[in-house]
């Protein structure tokens, strides 16, 4: 553990000392995503949070049904509670409100974490290792919150107030390694969102109609965007965008079976007819081509709206 703290400390430092705050903490950041001792925690908590009995209630909690994981939404609720709090005990008498805003904070943490846990099982190693710091945050902001609810409650605001400050610069911390995770990570993006401007407009051959077996998947290319092709049958063909919107895996080495493709990182099934996300981790469903056959025999596609 030592040599792991020492080691993130030494990539914050990396610049020789003329960095700022805030680019040491984001070299901590990615040396943290780079820690690979942290494995020996994220490998048994990821099969526990995927091994809990939630059902469809799952994709809920993924963001499945809003199109976008729900975790973002919710962390609003503790953080703007907490933070009313913060300033609510800068205003005399004002000392009840506050007790409830605080209160209100620890409660809507549970649900809000259960989003994150859920999305951080599903991701890639640099990710939930760096998760783990966001989770150890928020779970210090959360004991700290807890306690200074339980000193409020005893009447002693004073000591409620120190704990709330505390927890609040505990809280801040998180959600700066949440904003690491969403925006220099990627995590929870749609990663195919960008094949609409990477795409040229117009119709792209993909090869002889006679090349792709029936109920095969096959990777092709349109310029740099590569490509799943299934025929369905012989003279059905499906094309959807290959990276997986989750995390770009590559749907074409996935399984495809009753008219959808299972992504072969994360099991998100997206429908060959219209790309739609019909289970999760994905909430974003994946670009689909409009295909043709032309005279002479070649399989063509082109996104729908492209001309
Ligand atoms: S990359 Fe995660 S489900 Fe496809």
């Amino acid at each position: 553990m030592g040599s792991f703290i020492a080691r993130i400390t030494a990539a914050a430092r990396s610049d020789g000392g003329d960095d700022g705050l805030g680019v040491r903490a984001l070299k901590a950041f990615d040396a943290v995503g780079g820690a690979v001792e942290l494995d020996a925690v994220t490998g048994p908590l990821r099969r526990v949070v995927q091994g809990l009995p939630l059902g469809p209630l799952r994709g809920v909690l993924q963001g499945r049904p809003l199109g976008h994981p729900l975790h973002p939404a919710l962390v609003h609720l503790p953080l703007g509670a907490w933070l009313s709090a913060a300033v609510l005990d800068c205003v005399p008498g004002s000392e009840r409100a506050a007790r409830v805003l605080v209160a209100t904070g620890v409660v809507a943490v549970a649900p809000t974490a259960l989003t994150g846990w859920v999305d951080w099982a599903e991701q890639h190693e640099q990710q939930m290792r760096t998760g783990l710091l966001h989770v150890a945050s928020i779970a210090a902001a959360a004991g700290l919150y807890g306690a200074s609810w339980a000193a409020r409650a005893q009447g002693r605001d004073g000591l409620g107030r120190a704990l709330g400050f505390a927890g609040l610069a505990a809280a801040g911390s998180g959600a700066a390694v949440g904003g690491h995770l969403a925006f220099r990570q990627a995590t929870g993006a749609n990663k195919a969102e960008p094949v609409p401007r990477l795409v040229e407009p117009g119709w792209h051959t993909l090869g002889r109609a006679e090349e792709f077996g029936v109920g095969e998947a096959a990777r092709r290319m349109i310029g740099e965007v590569p490509v799943l092709v299934v025929r369905e049958a012989e003279s059905l063909f499906h094309v959807l965008a290959d990276r997986c919107s989750h995390a770009s895996g590559p749907l074409s080495q996935g399984k495809v079976a009753d008219g959808c493709v299972t992504c072969p990182w994360h099991g998100s099934v997206f429908r060959l007819s219209d790309g739609w996300n019909v289970d999760g981790p994905a909430t974003a469903p994946q670009p689909r081509f409009a295909t043709r056959t032309d005279a002479g025999g070649d399989l063509q596609a082109r996104l729908p709206d492209a001309g």
